[in-house]
């Protein structure tokens, strides 16, 4: 299924700490005192939870309950998250019995729950005895099993300040090519630092689209989440799966090196965005929340901050964001009831230099607006920035508030979770504002990073969010320009309920981490969406350190009812140009062009030209994989390339396809 060795490393990982476990067991001083109740569950039991797992679980958990694309049920972290010794067994199994399955909960028969419950004790330092699991011994506290390492507590001394950074051999892109990036690069997430995605190229237009062609293609030899934008400079295509990252020539696709950090499987999801290019360095974030340096000539790492403690419930995906000697990130954790924060490092040094809160606490602007519940307020970080190299200000979107169902466990707007923050760059305060879903309800996050452009004299800033629209903003009176419908919305304002409430965009559906490009050529945006409309119903919110903390269920409809739209508005006035409906829900970026081209893909697996002035698709190619990243198109001597990313095989939402693989387009040689 999965041949890539990092998951070899994982199992001899595991298998290295049971036997630690093992020998720390013999070697068990005859002083300890005698353990607590012993939750208790019998052979039978934990044997029959194996099938349960082989078959409901081993897909996401993986054979060795190393990880998958769902977190590691095993292993240290496992321990720590479980084990610490404030949660009961019945905590444990309420986890797995009202969430697990992930989005079919409530699927599997009330025994296989205890028993897959009991499995999990087994594989975990457990022993099994004669009384089974049942409702009248799952109340027991959970301990450390015997033989366990002591839990490690959370790491509050973070982040840490790498003793001797690197010297990165090159000095390139600096700030200028960041801001105006050559026709060669594809510098940074969306392009530019003003994130609008438009390449002045124009060799591969309207009329020659059609005779596009694979050049070349790289895998990455991973199957797992694949939603990283290929970033390109001087010929080399940076791109990243959770732990590795790949440089690679943009002409032939052969590797040039290749960076694995250590792969964690511990934090609930396991995916990456990409890079950030900045004086010859390669920034990077892990999922268990390193940022990395790498010499963007080499791979060899220059420096490895530790940011912040999954145990908190933290992790991180985006693609970092540099500008002006400092390198900015942010991280997720809101629907595991973790606080976010944007930070900014040094590039040479790797030191912090500030912080945001994205809920803020005490006398912070906004903290008002949480009347209780900011203990757990969410405000997460997912896809990249834009920044305003003049003014010096980064425009960070802010994901949806936590818990993400119940609004009467906090009652208020919730600033400022489902926004976006103009913070200044050098300082990390807040400048201004704009909330898109006050007191939101329906997990409805900003995810995507906002576009910031200039027309006619007035500079705007533009957002997508899962609400399902696209907001349109005036960056100069920060006056709501527009707000484009840009997937159905039904009973979308219905509270939601404890019998369910059906609503449209349900909590996969809009604009997901990829948002609008802006084409100045044509004065137009275009915006992909995903329709895709489910169920929340209310349940029981238990706080447990760590574990996910939503206080409701959402059922998605089926996949088959669910598909996509590329939409064309006026930058200006938001008014709808054309709208596209894909059969396949689209969550890629788009790259529009001077040859009136706008690229990008679909989940199916096609990847697309489409005719910016109609939609008109003018070339489609299937690459087999689901594209969920982005098409980078840059030029490598006289000739025009696109690179895509494709075989999004997460498994958790989307239809599944394909393996981790770069595509490199081209007009055939003239
Ligand atoms: C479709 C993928 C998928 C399947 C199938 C699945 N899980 Fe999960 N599981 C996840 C994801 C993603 C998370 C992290 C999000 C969360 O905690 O809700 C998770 C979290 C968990 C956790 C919490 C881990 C922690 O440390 O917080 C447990 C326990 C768990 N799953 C057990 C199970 C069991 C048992 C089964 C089979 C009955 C199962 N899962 C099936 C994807 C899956």
């Amino acid at each position: 299924m999965n041949d890539h060795p990092r998951h070899d490393v994982l199992v001899a990982v595991s298998a290295a700490l049971l036997l630690a476990q093992a020998i720390g067991a013999a070697h068990a001083s005859p002083a300890t005192p005698p353990p607590a109740a012993m939750p208790s569950f019998t052979a039978a039991q934990a044997d029959s939870g194996a099938t349960v797992y082989a078959t409901k679980c081993v897909l996401c958990h993986g054979a060795a309950l190393q990880g998958y694309a769902g977190p590691a049920l095993s292993g240290a972290t496992f321990l720590d998250h479980w084990l610490s010794g404030d949660k009961t067994v019945a905590d444990l199994h309420w986890k797995i019995s009202t969430q697990m399955p992930y989005l079919a909960p409530h699927t599997l028969p009330a025994q296989d729950y205890l028993d897959v419950t009991a499995f999990l004790l087994s594989r975990n330092g457990f022993h099994p005895g004669g009384t089974p699991l049942d409702s009248g011994t799952l109340p027991v506290p959970l301990p450390r099993p015997p033989g366990a390492p002591p839990a490690v507590p959370i790491n509050l001394n973070l982040p840490s300040v790498p003793e001797s950074p690197g010297r990165a051999r090159g000095t390139q892109p600096g700030d200028d090519e960041l801001i105006q990036p050559p026709d060669t690069a594809w510098p940074s997430y969306n392009r530019s630092l003003a994130g609008d995605r438009y390449s002045g190229l124009r060799e591969i237009n309207v009329r020659n689209a059609r005779s596009l062609q694979v050049v070349c293609a790289f895998q990455l030899g991973e199957t797992g989440s694949f939603q990283a934008s290929p970033i390109v400079y001087d010929g080399t295509i940076y791109v990243t799966g959770p732990y590795s990252t790949f440089a690679i020539d943009a002409a032939d696709c052969h590797k040039r090196w290749e960076h694995q950090y250590p792969a964690d499987m511990s934090p609930p999801l396991t995916v990456n965005r990409g890079v950030a290019l900045y004086r010859g360095k390669v920034l990077r974030v892990t999922p268990n929340n390193h940022l990395l340096a790498l010499d963007a000539a080499t791979g060899e790492l220059l420096w490895d901050v530790w940011v912040t403690d999954k145990a908190a419930g933290r992790w991180m995906s985006l693609a970092p964001v540099a500008f002006d000697g400092r390198v900015y990130i942010g991280e997720a954790g809101a629907d595991w009831g973790a606080n976010g924060h944007l930070y900014a490092f040094d590039v040479d040094t790797g030191r912090r230099l500030w912080t945001f809160n994205t809920i803020p606490t005490g006398t912070e602007p906004g903290a008002d607006t949480w009347q209780k519940g900011a203990e757990s307020g969410g405000g997460s970080t997912w896809s990249s920035f834009a920044v305003d190299a003049a003014e010096k200000l980064v425009y960070a979107p802010v994901g949806n508030p936590s818990p993400d169902f119940n609004g009467a466990m906090r009652p208020g707007d919730n600033l400022y979770t489902d926004s976006v923050v103009a913070l200044d760059a050098a300082s990390g305060r807040l400048r201004w504002y704009v909330q898109q879903t006050p007191h939101d309800t329906h997990d409805w996050d900003t995810a995507a990073a906002p576009a910031l452009y200039e027309q006619g004299g007035r500079r705007f800033m533009t957002v997508g969010s899962k609400a399902g629209y696209l907001f349109i903003y005036d960056r100069d009176t920060h006056a709501l320009v527009a707000k484009v419908p840009v997937t159905t919305h039904d009973n979308d304002s219905a509270p939601i309920t404890v019998a369910g409430t059906h609503h449209c965009p349900g909590f996969l559906g809009g604009v997901l981490w990829n948002g609008a490009a802006y084409s100045p050529a044509s004065r137009r945006l275009f915006v992909n969406s995903v329709d895709w409309c489910g169920t929340t119903q209310l349940t029981e919110a238990r706080f447990l350190a760590g574990v996910a903390f939503m206080s409701g269920e959402h059922a998605l409809d089926p996949i088959e009812t669910a598909h996509g739209w590329t939409r064309a508005v006026d930058a200006a006035s938001g008014k709808e140009l054309w709208a596209r409906r894909a059969p396949a829900p689209m969550v890629a970026a788009l790259t529009p062009t001077a040859g009136g081209v706008v690229f990008t893909g679909e989940m199916s697996g096609e990847f697309l030209a489409l005719d910016a002035a109609t939609g008109a698709v003018l070339y489609h190619f299937n690459t087999g994989g689901a594209l969920a990243g982005a098409a980078s198109t840059y030029r490598v001597g006289q000739r025009q390339y696109v690179a895509v990313t494709s075989g999004n095989n997460s498994k958790i939402t989307w239809q599944a396809r394909g393996a981790a693989t770069v595509f490199v387009f081209a007009l055939p040689e003239r």
